[in-house]
């Protein structure tokens, strides 16, 4: 019997080192441990049916030889494993394969537009202000000459936090903030998000504007005008013309309503424009004296002009789309066409 053990032992040693692969290894583990015929648990069996005086020493011996084998088996596994993984048969990485590219971000077309028409501004010399979203009745309405009875408050069109504090429904209340802080000359536009209740294909209840005051001595109409016919060109190219249109805002007199000739047939009439061949872009007018009063300038003294531009209505023309609310949707196929 301890012959048998050892000689056993010798071969399973000879044959694991010998083994040519992880397979043959796996087929060798089976042969000498597997439960059914294998050749340590043939013997282990007969190691039972030895007499008593015998069974100690051999166990011993095949306890010895079965924990050697085992270990062996162990490293043998390491041994291969490494070098399939490094070995001339290791799966060749080809290094000049074009790697995976990384999934880039990019900035939204709301955000391309926005930046892009504060560019133009800021070129013209106008520097940028903001205000908090969430505003004052006073700064949103009453510094703005609309009186607490004034239709532009109605329930429809303003989303009321409390009493006197409303989700700005405007650009416009920037103005007032800019103007009780600072002094004339003022020149400045405020890039920003403003909200109202209304939906559908070109209204959204969250949208931006981009609004504009300039303030100081002796600045009249025609400089409004001329500044916004530059916007449109820096923005759309030359040849589409400004109109402005008699409007009426509480804030501004003389008030106007500024189109721009549709991009998309250049004032021929088309789908885009209702026919027209225009397309309004903005809200503009002189500063109405009361306002300049409310934030203690000299109406005597100081004139202004105010504008505010649709961003959305902008970027819409700007790549012909059709839907403001796939701006809002987030589908990455829209999307990555900017
Ligand atoms: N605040 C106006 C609006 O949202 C636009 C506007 C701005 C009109 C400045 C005149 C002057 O409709």
């Amino acid at each position: 019997m301890e012959e048998r053990i050892a000689e056993l032992r010798r071969l399973a040693e000879r044959e694991i080192s010998a083994a040519p692969s992880l397979d043959a290894l796996e087929r060798l583990r089976i042969k000498l441990f597997g439960r059914k015929g294998g050749a340590f648990t043939e013997l282990t069996k007969s190691v039972a049916t030895l007499p008593v005086e015998a069974r100690p020493l051999n166990g011993r011996l095949l306890n010895e030889a079965k924990n050697s084998v085992t270990n062996l088996l162990e490293t043998r596994h390491r041994e291969l494993s490494r070098a399939l993984a490094t070995g001339p048969t290791a799966p060749q990485i080809d290094t000049t394969f074009p790697g995976r590219r990384p999934h880039i971000g990019r900035r939204h077309p709301l955000t391309l537009t926005m930046d892009l028409l504060c560019d133009v501004f800021l070129r013209m010399g106008f520097q940028v202000r903001q205000g908090p979203e969430i505003e004052t009745d006073y700064h949103n309405f009453e510094a703005l000459n609309m009186p607490p009875d004034h239709p532009a408050r109605d329930m429809q069109d303003t989303f009321y936090i409390a009493d006197d504090k409303v989700l700005r429904t405007h650009t416009s209340p920037v103005q007032i903030r800019t103007m009780l802080a600072e002094r004339p000359p003022i020149q400045m536009i405020a890039p920003g998000r403003v909200f109202r209740r209304d939906s559908d294909l070109s209204h959204s209840p969250v949208f931006h504007q981009v609004e504009g005051l300039m303030a100081d001595r002796g600045i009249h109409m025609g400089h409004l005008k001329g500044i916004l016919q530059r916007f449109v060109e820096d923005v759309f190219g030359t040849g589409l013309a400004l109109r402005f249109r008699p409007s009426f805002f509480p804030f501004v007199e003389p008030g106007a309503e500024g189109d721009m000739q549709c991009v998309a047939c250049r004032g021929a009439g088309c789908g885009v424009c209702g026919g027209s061949g225009w397309v309004e872009i903005l809200g503009a007018g002189m500063v109405h004296p009361r306002v300049f009063e409310n934030v203690g300038y000299d109406p005597k003294k100081i004139t202004g002009f105010a504008f505010g531009i649709g961003v959305e209505r902008i970027a819409m023309l700007l790549h012909n789309v059709g839907n403001i609310r796939l701006f809002y949707e987030n589908d990455m196929r829209f999307l990555e066409q900017f």
